[in-house]
């Protein structure tokens, strides 16, 4: 099933021909378009896609096709404290963290056509120092409020710790693993300081409660004007009631610094430990991504012609968790820089957020393996049938969900056995009866003109649900023309009209034809690859991608032109290929099988053979074994090595009962530095295998291998 997708329709294409259109909006000149920036923490999956990408693609490849001046901007959102969490799992630096997702993410967008102008990446210092000028601005304005709070501090990591890095019991339920700002059992959101029993997440300590500085964006301040704002504005209603329930709650002041190493520096004196906050500076990010934009074209302002000038039509694409930054504090941030009383910087006209995309009937959950990633995707289908399956099912106004059968049947039924098979049977026909050379249209019948009258009304029609942000039904009305052309060829009769009327026949096929460039076209935002395909075997010039959307009402095609090779635009997915696909997709394997399932943790950077000599692996004997009161995880072990007996405190307790350890001979780190959990003493570390799933197996030997033996 795999085609290859050799087209260049990816992230950054610098340029793109413009054609002679009408202008879309006679109040604007041009369009700015963004989709949100997404975390490179993880692989992009289905969801992402849906909710954001895929409609802003669609969008900006139908503006382009209107001749409208258009970019599109996008990039890595690379700060934030999940990307730390994840660096230190995995033991790696968050730079390391970042590269990696950045570049797969990049290039799964390029497998799947975004065509974005410029793909950015917060950590570029183009975007830092973006976001302290913006900082710096506000604090100039005196507009940033400082205010004093009380946070845990761990003294051994010697940091604030972030929510998120804390863990202790509940206030309410008593589940000791709530976390820093919500306990996940009871639902109830918490200040860190009400956490009993505090743990810093990262060496297990007790933190303390210290004072800490913050700086305020005062988002109340903006209220009236936001409203103003609001009502100026047609929203899409999903996007509307969030916003209105934000504005009716009353808006509060924003802290936009934060205690962490990992992100863009406060730049000020006294601020050095802390950084700006993610959400502060990543929404900053579409700005600096077009200033680096300005930077690949030479040419420095153009990224002003964009944002600082009221031609300028702005819309962002963003998943409906992203509402109040993209409706309130980023346009609350653009006003607050202002000039002579007006805002320096264009404000979105339009946030098209979707709604979530739901796998098989839940959510995507990487940790319970349910879903696929975009890069998964690709190895296994082409990209455009996932662009019109996912058009045809966008939670553009409510949760939708992905299903293989569905997916199966909209490439079988739909890509394959209507547009498909129309092209092919279209072009085939010609290269039998005619040469391959486009014949020539005699005198219209009434079934004939119904034919180009369908032709005529479809971009028309098909344009106005795109400028709607109705991509589904814009991409139904583009397939209804395949539909009809289908009827138009069956209707017609050509293989009997061949011998009958070759004239009527002709005129047939060459409307066929017509109606295939046609097709093209209108399909063009959302399968680009196949779009690409038709019009190579039509052999017509340049691209469907850069042709005029009015263009696909005429019939341009000469007659008499040489078509080129004809292929099979898309073969049938076989059900065997998508019950595998469930199986590995939908966690239907079983737990045990699973933990079978190589982890796919990456592998870590190389270390020297003298690196491992370091570590100091011993036989341990499991002497004692009981679990730690008030703890849900720990188990207190204590173990012999060789003559020495040491205590361990390992967190395996909901793997292991203690009587089921002793006895047994364990491999530990036996010169790791000691460390306090839960104030008790720990001297050494035992090795388990994990798996994502949460499976857990410590390493054992034989009970003939002596304690204190060492393991090399
Ligand atoms: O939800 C997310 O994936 C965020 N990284 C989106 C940020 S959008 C904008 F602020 F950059
Ligand atoms: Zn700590």
């Amino acid at each position: 099933m795999k085609r290859s997708g050799n087209i260049k329709t990816g992230p950054e294409r610098i340029s793109y021909k413009i054609n002679n259109g009408e202008k879309l909006h006679s109040k604007f000149s041009r369009t700015l378009v963004t989709a949100a920036l997404p975390y490179a923490n993880g692989p992009i999956h289905l969801g992402h896609l849906a909710g954001a990408y895929l409609p802003a693609d669609i969008y900006v490849r139908y503006l382009r096709l209107k001749g409208e001046d258009v970019i599109f901007i996008c990039g890595s959102d690379e700060h934030g404290v999940p990307i730390t969490i994840t660096a230190d799992k995995e033991g790696v630096t968050p730079q390391q963290i970042v590269d990696r997702y950045h570049s797969m993410n990049k290039d799964s967008f390029t497998q799947f056509g975004m065509s974005f102008d410029n793909y950015s990446r917060t950590t570029l210092p183009i975007h830092h120092q973006t976001g302290q000028e913006f900082f710096l601005e506000f604090y100039r304005q005196k507009l940033l409020v400082e205010k004093s709070e009380k946070q845990l501090y761990c003294e051994k990591d010697r940091m604030f710790l972030a929510d998120r890095y804390v863990e202790g019991t509940c206030p309410v339920c008593g589940n000791t693993e709530a976390r820093g700002d919500q306990c996940e059992k009871c639902g109830t959101w918490l200040e860190q300081t009400q956490l009993i029993d505090p743990k810093c997440k990262i060496c297990g300590t007790t933190p303390v409660v210290r004072e800490t500085k913050h700086w305020y964006f005062p988002l109340g301040k903006f209220q009236k004007q936001l409203e103003e704002y609001v009502d100026s504005k047609k929203w899409k209603e999903n996007v509307r009631s969030y916003v209105d329930s934000w504005l009716k709650q009353g808006l509060e002041d924003r802290a936009v610094t934060r205690d962490l190493h990992w992100g863009i520096p406060v730049p000020l004196q006294g601020y050095e430990n802390k950084v700006l906050y993610v959400w502060f500076e990543a929404v900053l990010g579409y700005i600096s991504s077009t200033k680096e934009l300005s930077q690949k074209k030479g040419d420095p302002n153009f990224w002003k012609k964009y944002w600082q000038n009221d031609e300028t039509r702005y819309i962002a694409f963003i998943g409906k968790d992203n509402i109040v930054f993209h409706t309130l504090i980023f346009p609350a941030m653009l006003m607050a820089w202002n000039e002579g009383g007006k805002s320096r910087y264009v404000l979105p006209d339009a946030v098209p957020a979707n709604e979530f995309l739901n796998f098989e009937g839940k959510k995507f959950s990487k940790s319970r393996s349910w879903g696929i990633d975009l890069k998964d995707f690709i190895e296994v289908f082409p990209a455009d049938a996932l662009r019109y399956a996912l058009a045809l099912n966008l939670p553009e106004s409510r949760d939708s969900d992905f299903y293989w059968k569905d997916f199966q049947a909209r490439v079988n039924n739909e890509l394959a056995d209507t547009l498909g098979n129309f092209v092919n049977r279209t072009l085939q026909f010609i290269q039998r009866y005619y040469d391959g050379k486009i014949p020539e249209r005699g005198k219209l019948s009434e079934l004939d003109k119904w034919a180009a009258g369908e032709m005529k009304e479809a971009p028309d029609k098909v344009g106005k649900l795109f400028e709607a942000f109705k991509f589904r039904d814009g991409v139904v009305e583009a397939m209804s023309l395949a539909r009809a052309a289908n009827k138009y060829f069956n209707d017609s009769e050509p293989w009997k009209s061949r011998n009958d009327n070759p004239v009527q026949c002709a005129t047939t096929l060459n409307i066929c034809a017509q109606l295939a460039r046609s097709l093209a076209i209108l399909l063009s935002p959302v399968i680009p690859f196949a779009a690409e395909e038709i019009w190579k075997m039509l052999a017509l010039d340049g691209l469907a991608s850069t042709a005029a959307w009015n263009s696909a009402a005429e019939m341009s095609v000469e007659a008499g032109k040489q078509i080129g090779h004809v292929k099979i635009l898309f073969t049938k997915i076989e059900d065997t290929t998508i019950e595998e696909q469930i199986n590995k997709t939908t966690n239907t394997i079983g737990p045990e099988v699973k933990a079978a399932v190589p982890s796919t943790a990456p592998i870590k950077a190389q270390i020297t053979i003298d690196d491992f000599r370091k570590v100091d692996l011993r036989v341990a004997r499991i002497l004692n074994c009981e679990k730690v009161p008030k703890s849900e995880k720990l188990l207190r072990i204590e173990v012999r090595i060789g003559e020495e007996k040491r205590q361990i405190i390992a967190g395996i307790s909901k793997h292991y009962k203690p009587e089921d350890l002793v006895g047994k001979n364990v491999i530990v780190v036996a010169n790791l530095a000691s460390a306090k959990l839960m104030g008790l003493e720990s001297n050494g570390m035992l090795l388990a295998a994990s798996t994502e799933d949460g499976k857990l197996s410590i390493l054992t030997t034989a009970s003939d291998i002596d304690s204190g033996s060492i393991v090399r």
